[in-house]
C-alpha cells in the first residue's frame, strides 16, 4: 500500500523582511501565494527509512535525514508512536534551491502521506505545528491558496484571491542558499534603520480583488538586493521579462528564481518564449495562481 501526496510551489507577492532577531531569526510579512508547480511525495512501508527523488534537479536533493521529507516522517512517528521504516520518493517538479519552497512541499507532503499512510488523522492544528517546527515555509506548503505569514513566516493568516493569476518562472543555472541571502540582507541593511514588516493593504486588496495590473503595481520582495547582489546576473533575466511585457518582474523569495506576473495565458507564452530566447536562465514554466495546497491524491 502507498500513499501519494501533491503539494504545490509558492511565489512571494510581498516579502516584507525587518531587522534580525535574537535568535538569527528575521520577521516577516510575508504575503505567499501557491503556484501549480507541483512535487508529488509517495510513502510505502519499506525495510528501512530512504528517500529517493527523480526530476531534473534530482542530482541537488539530499537523500539523507537532512531532507525535510525524512525529517516530517520522524517526527511524526515519533509523536504518535509509529514506525517510521518507510520509502519516500520525491517526484521533483519544483526548482531546487530555487525560492519556491521545494525542500518544504516536500516536508509538508511527507507528513500529509505518512498521516494518511498510518491511519493517524491528526487534527490540522497538529500538522500545522510540526510543518512549523521543519521550517518557516512549510506551513505554507500545507494549507496553500495564499496566506499571510508572519512571524518568521510560520503564523499563517488565510486570504481572498479574486481570481486566476499568471505567472511565468524563469529558473536560474544555479541555486542560492536561503541563510546566506538572509545574511547578505544583514549585511547590506548594517547601520540602517529597518522598519518592522507590514502587510500591503494595497495589495491584499489587489490579491482579493484578482486584478492583476493591481497586483503588479504592488509587488515587492525585500530580499531582492541580496539576491541580487550574490547573483548580478538575474538582473538580465528581470530586464528581458519585463521587455517582453510582463506586468511585474521579481526574485522569488530568496531566490534565484525570477517570477514574472502576466495578464492572460497569451502574455504568459510571449514572455516565456522571450525569457528562452534571451539565454539568461535555464528553464521557464508558466503556471497559474493560487494552486491548492497538499493534498492526497
Ligand atoms: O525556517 P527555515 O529553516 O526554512 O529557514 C532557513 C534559514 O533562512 C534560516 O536558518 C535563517 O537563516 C533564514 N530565515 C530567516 N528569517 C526567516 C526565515 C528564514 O533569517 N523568517
Amino acid at each position: 500500500m502507498s500513499v501519494t501526496v501533491r503539494v504545490p510551489a509558492k511565489v512571494n507577492v510581498q516579502l516584507a523582511v525587518g531587522a534580525a532577531r535574537a535568535d538569527g531569526f528575521h520577521d516577516l510579512a510575508n504575503v505567499f501565494l501557491a503556484v501549480g508547480l507541483y512535487d508529488e511525495i509517495t510513502v510505502t512501508p519499506a525495510d528501512e527509512l530512504r528517500v529517493t527523488c527523480e526530476g531534473p534537479d534530482a542530482a541537488q536533493v539530499p537523500l539523507d535525514r537532512s531532507n525535510l521529507a525524512a525529517r516530517a516522517a520522524l517526527v511524526l512517528a515519533e509523536r504518535y508512536d509509529r514506525d517510521a521504516r518507510v520509502h519516500l520518493h520525491i517526484a521533483k517538479d519544483i526548482p531546487v534551491a530555487g525560492g519556491m519552497a521545494g525542500g518544504s512541499a516536500d516536508g509538508a507532503g511527507a507528513l500529509l502521506a505518512c498521516d494518511t499512510l498510518w491511519g493517524i488523522g491528526a487534527p490540522r492544528g497538529e500538522l500545522l505545528d510540526i510543518c512549523a517546527e521543519l521550517g518557516s515555509d512549510v506551513p505554507f506548503s500545507l494549507v496553500g491558496g495564499a496566506a499571510l505569514g508572519t512571524g518568521r513566516g510560520e503564523k499563517l493568516t488565510p486570504l481572498e484571491v479574486g481570481g486566476t493569476f499568471h505567472w511565468v518562472f524563469a529558473m536560474a543555472g544555479r541555486g542560492l542558499s536561503t541563510p546566506a541571502v538572509f545574511r547578505e540582507f544583514d549585511r547590506l541593511g548594517e547601520g540602517l534603520d529597518i522598519p518592522e514588516p507590514v502587510a500591503s493593504e494595497a495589495l491584499l486588496d489587489a490579491l482579493a480583488a484578482g486584478d492583476p495590473g493591481a497586483l503588479a503595481a504592488t509587488v515587492s520582495n525585500d530580499l531582492q538586493p541580496a539576491a541580487l547582489s550574490l547573483f548580478p546576473e538575474l538582473a538580465d533575466t528581470l530586464a528581458a521579462g519585463r521587455g517582453a511585457g510582463a506586468l511585474a518582474a521579481l526574485v522569488s523569495g530568496s531566490g534565484p528564481t525570477t517570477a514574472f506576473l502576466v495578464r492572460d495565458r497569451g502574455a504568459a507564452e510571449t514572455v516565456a518564449e522571450a525569457l528562452r530566447a534571451s539565454g539568461t536562465c535555464r528553464t521557464v514554466r508558466v503556471a497559474t495562481a493560487p494552486a491548492a495546497g497538499a493534498t492526497v491524491l
